[in-house]
């Protein structure tokens, strides 16, 4: 007769949160942790070379992805690598310029859709960034809940299609407008092969995935649908198959009123949001539907002072009475005080 041990319910205060328990102080973790306004990020990043260096050297990501944690104690760790790490994979060129952000080529024409490699064959390419999965589950406290990610393939898209970083997508709109079919053979490319790559990322030992689709806002009508939403939920529903119990953060930024029941239209455990909405209507007309994720605006932690402090204390409390993870509504900026992220968590964690 074999006993069978009950699996404890985790003690990690982010998978807590994923569940749905709401807790008396927020797990908080921030995006773009591991980033420029950290010296010791600056110093690693220079050892390795440049940025896409330092993604494919598997003990320097893995390096950089600690330094957060070691000064901070973060309650979550996100993989450090890039959401265009993925269309280099399936065969775009991708280099960033200094002071600009990234280029890629282009992929618009039906010729250069069909040259990129199958959606399968992108795992000899990004196994380095499995390998910092793997160093990182190793290394990471106990306490600490490892994210691994994906750009969603609207967003992902975006890039690859202008070749570079948009304002306004225009050329993304442009080619769904007057060459449907190249678009949706990329989304789909995309949506086939995001699916691969995060399911990797969970067998080498991510314990939750996150999708960012950065650029869903510019999406109107049932494009959203059809192109922020639908990609989302598809790659949701497959990786709950192949991994059930996984726990997935949908970020469709710039969604406004959209966000209501976002959670139900991805099948999604937690909705980060930005901070195009207020915590008070997230916490009304989002939260009731799972977990939410946000939203403290990046540039207090340039300007700091009072203001930091009232307002992550204001977020914090706004989303009390339901699960939630404290973050920002977008990335860490390269001017912030790294003292000012001290201050931060202080601030939630006496709210
Ligand atoms: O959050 C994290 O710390 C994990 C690592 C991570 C990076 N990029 C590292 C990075 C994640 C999750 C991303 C996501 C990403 N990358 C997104 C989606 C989220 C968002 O910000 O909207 C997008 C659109 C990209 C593409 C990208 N990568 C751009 C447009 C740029 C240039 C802009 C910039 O901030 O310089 C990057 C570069 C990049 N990705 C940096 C980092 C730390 C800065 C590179 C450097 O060190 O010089």
């Amino acid at each position: 007769m074999s006993e069978k041990l009950i699996a404890p319910k985790s003690d990690k205060l982010i998978l807590r949160a994923l569940a749905g328990e709401t807790l008396p102080t927020p797990p908080i973790w921030m995006m773009r942790q591991a980033g420029r306004y950290l010296p010791e990020y600056r110093a690693t990043r220079a050892q390795a070379g440049d940025f896409l260096s330092l993604c494919y050297n598997s003990e320097l990501a893995a390096e950089v992805t600690l330094q957060p944690i070691r000064r901070y104690g973060f309650d979550a760790s996100i993989l450090f690598a890039d959401i265009l790490l993925l269309p280099q994979a399936l065969g775009a060129d991708l280099w960033f310029v200094t002071g600009e952000g990234p280029r890629l080529s282009t992929t618009t024409t039906a010729d250069q859709l069909a040259a990129l490699n199958p959606f399968d064959a992108i795992h000899d390419h990004l196994a380095p960034v499995y390998e910092t999965v793997r160093i990182l589950s190793r290394e990471l406290p106990r306490e600490t809940t490892l994210i691994g990610f994906a750009g969603a393939p609207w967003t992902v898209a975006t890039y690859m299609i202008a070749g570079r970083g948009t304002p306004d997508q225009g050329p993304a709109h442009a080619l769904k407008a007057e060459n449907r079919a190249v678009f949706e053979g990329l989304i789909d490319l995309l949506t086939a092969s995001t699916i691969e790559y995060l399911s990797a990322q969970v067998q080498a030992g991510a314990e939750v995935i996150k999708i960012f689709d950065s650029w869903a806002g510019s999406l109107q009508g049932d494009d959203f649908e059809k192109y922020a939403i639908e990609p989302a939920r598809k790659i949701t529903a497959e990786l709950k198959k192949r991994h059930p119990g996984l726990p997935i953060i949908a970020f469709p930024r710039g969604a406004g009123e959209r966000y209501v029941d976002m959670h139900a239209k991805i099948g999604a455990d937690c909705v980060a949001i930005d901070n195009g909405v207020t915590a008070d209507f997230a916490a009304t007309s989002v939260q009731p539907g799972g977990c939410v994720q946000g939203n403290m605006r990046p540039d207090l932690l340039v300007t700091g002072g009072q203001e930091l402090i009232d307002e992550a204390q204001a977020i914090t409390c706004a989303f009390a009475k339901g699960p939630y993870i404290f973050n920002l509504g977008h990335g860490i900026t390269p001017d912030a005080d790294p003292e000012n992220v001290q201050i931060m968590i202080d601030a939630v964690r006496s709210a």
